[in-house]
Formats: structure tokens, sequence, C-alpha cells
């Protein structure tokens, strides 16, 4: 049995004014017309036989939309672990690992951020059963995509020797994990044709994690620890408590630990990808008209090429422009050059620093 654990704690200021922090991106229909939101896309991915009921770690904060939506898709979540405060994901999922070792300290967990897509899920499936066995022999997995540009706010996975375990194929240990290289270093990376990009999904016993964690980082684990110790149960919320998990040093997995262990692997897996972080990922992964625009809404153009524009309620209209962004809600309009698409983060900044 695999345990899914979903990590629904970001924010997704990159895809600001539709996503806010109130309500982010994991929570959105943004992408297809499914009209599920990937949230819902994550969870159900993973409700075949071989899955155990899912668990979610979210800020409080959210705890309302995630139990809903959950609900509204047909999915009873294990439990919904609430993180008084954000302290990014090595303490959530060491939050997680904590719960599921009540259950069974050998417990394989699937780690998966929420605001992914995977088009090929046959394909995810079957890495995942492959990662698994690999976890069965104590190895912490990671998913690998070959890389198509030096992206430098993804993990590099350098493949190492091929796996000498049980599992056959292609499976190998990693020779180095580096998170978020420069570009320069990226660059020789996606040259050298040895680096895959991480996925951010990870697979593990939850007894390997906190291993790794009682060596690597101590001081996370004890506060992790007594946060759970007097955590409230109320109803599927599992409330962490708050000074507790506040005095967990803040850091995400691939620093605290991903690029610390020596005994991941990485399974290489096309499965149609993407890290919808930012309005250009979604003009690249949404069909495109013949002049290469993606629309949604009523949206009316002329003489307009590579454009992603969004009307949520009024119409927009626009001529003779190229490669913009416009996102026009109810309260905010964006425009953005679409290279420029991750700069939208600043502008959350700027917007949050004027309160
Ligand atoms: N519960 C919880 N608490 N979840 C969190 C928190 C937190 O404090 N912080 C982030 N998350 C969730 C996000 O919602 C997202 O689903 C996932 O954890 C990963 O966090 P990101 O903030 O999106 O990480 P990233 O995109 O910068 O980098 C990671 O993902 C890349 C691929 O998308 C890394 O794993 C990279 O190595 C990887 O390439
Ligand atoms: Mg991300």
């Amino acid at each position: 049995m695999i345990y899914p654990v979903i990590l629904s704690g970001g924010s997704g200021s990159r895809l600001w004014p539709l996503s806010r922090a109130g309500y982010p991106k994991q929570f959105l229909t943004l992408h297809g017309n499914t009209g599920t939101t990937m949230l819902q896309d994550t969870a159900r991915r993973v409700s075949g036989d071989e899955f155990a009921a899912p668990l979610v770690v979210c800020n409080e904060e959210h705890r309302f939309i995630v139990a809903e939506q959950l609900r509204e898709a047909g999915i009873k979540p294990l439990d919904i672990i609430l993180e008084p405060v954000g302290r990014n994901t090595a303490p959530a999922v060491a939050a997680a690992a904590l719960r599921l070792s009540e259950q069974d300290p050998d417990a394989v967990m699937l780690v998966m951020p929420s605001d992914h897509v995977i088009l090929n899920e046959p394909a995810f499936l079957e890495a995942v059963t492959k990662a698994a066995k690999t976890s069965a022999e104590g190895a912490l997995a990671t998913f690998g995509i070959t890389p198509g540009t030096p992206e430098t706010g993804y993990g590099y996975i350098q493949r190492g020797q091929a796996w000498n375990g049980q599992v056959s194929g292609d499976v190998y240990q990693v020779a180095q994990f580096v998170e978020k290289p420069d570009l320069a270093t990226a660059q020789q990376y996606l040259e050298s044709g040895d680096y895959a990009w991480n996925s951010g999904i990870f697979l593990f016993s939850a007894r390997a994690y906190l291993t790794a964690l009682e060596t690597l980082q101590p001081a996370m684990l004890k506060a992790v620890k007594q946060a759970f110790a007097l955590s409230q149960k109320d109803l599927s919320f599992c409330r962490l408590d708050t000074e507790a998990f506040a005095a967990s040093p803040s850091d995400s997995i691939d620093y605290a630990v991903m690029e610390r262990v020596d005994n991941s692997v990485v399974v290489p897996v096309e499965m149609g990808w993407s890290d919808l972080g930012a309005w250009s990922a979604l003009w690249e992964i949404e069909p495109q008209d013949e002049s290469g625009n993606v629309t949604r809404g009523d949206v009316l153009l002329d003489n307009t090429r590579n454009s992603y524009i969004y009307a949520e309620h009024a119409m927009v209209a626009a001529t003779g422009v190229d490669d913009l962004i416009i996102v026009a809600t109810d309260d905010a309009v964006l425009v953005a050059n679409r290279h420029n698409a991750q700069d939208v983060k600043k502008l959350v900044e700027q917007l949050k620093a004027q309160g």
C-alpha cells in the first residue's frame, strides 16, 4: 500500500491576480476543460487500488477549501494536517511521516505537490511502482524529467550508476542533487545530458525520511515531533501545535534533505509533466490558435500573436501586440511580457510591501 501525501501550502504568487494568498493556484481550475482543480486532479491521480486515502498537509487558513474540494471530488482523506504557520516543505513532510508512522513505521509515502500537471498518468503510475520497490530497500526516490531548457527554478539530479537493487531497468543512484542552480550551471547540466529536472515528487518510507532528519535536521525533527505530539484532532483535521511548530527551522525538503542524503535514487520518467508555475507555462501547455494565442473567456483579438489572454468577467480586446500576458479579473489586471512571466512574483512582493 502506498500513502499519498499532498503538499498544499504554496501561495502561487507568479499566477497573480488569479492566484491569491487566500485562494492559491492549487485550488483553481487553470488548465484543461474538466472543471476540476489542481488539488482535485492530484488526489484523483492516486486514487487507484494500490493507494491508501491521501494525507493532505496545508495551512490552517485553507482547511475548509481543502476539505470541500476533496468532498466534491469524492475523496475521503486519511487526515488533513494543518500547519499553523508555513515552515516550508521539509517540516510538512516530517509531520506527515510522523502521522503515518503511527499506522506503520514502514509506511511508503508518495509526496506530491498539489499544483502540477501530469498528462501521461499511466507513465507516472509505472514510475511510482518502480520507486516503491527501491524504497523497500531503504532508498529515497526522486522522479527525474528530461530537461528541455536551463530552468533555474528547478532542482537538478545527476544520474549515477544503475541501482543494483531488485528493480531492473531504468533506476539510478543519485550522483548529485543540486537545488536551483544559477543559469550558467543549469546550462552546463543541460549540455552534459547527465542531469534530470527534479519533479518535486518523492517516494520513501516514513522510517527512511525520519532517519534522515534525525542526522541531518535534528532541531527540525524535534520541533515537529513536539508539534505532532501536542496536536489536536478535530474531525479529519489534525492541528499541529502552534508554538512547537513555529519553533521548527524553515526549509524545503530539497535543501534540507535531498541534497544531503547519500541513499537516494532517480527514476527517469516522461509523463507530460509541467509545473504550472507561471502564466508562460500555461501558454505553453494549453491549445494555441493559429497565431499562437491562448485565450480564456470573452476575448477579441486582431493582429495579435503568441499571447496568453484571460478575461474572467469583462471582455478583453487587443490589437497589434505580441508575446503579452493579459489576465483581467474582477479587481485587478495584469499586463506582462510573456518572457517576464517569472517577475510577476516581484509585483506581488511590492503589493505585499504596500500592505
Ligand atoms: N504543506 C505545505 N507547507 N506545503 C508547502 C509549503 C509549506 O510550507 N511550501 C510549499 N509547499 C507546497 C507547494 O504548494 C507545492 O505544491 C510544493 O510544496 C513545492 O513547493 P514549491 O514552493 O512549489 O517548490 P518549488 O517549485 O520552488 O521547487 C520544488 O519543485 C520543483 C518542481 O516543481 C523543488 O522540489 C524543485 O527541486 C523542483 O524542481
Ligand atoms: Mg513549485
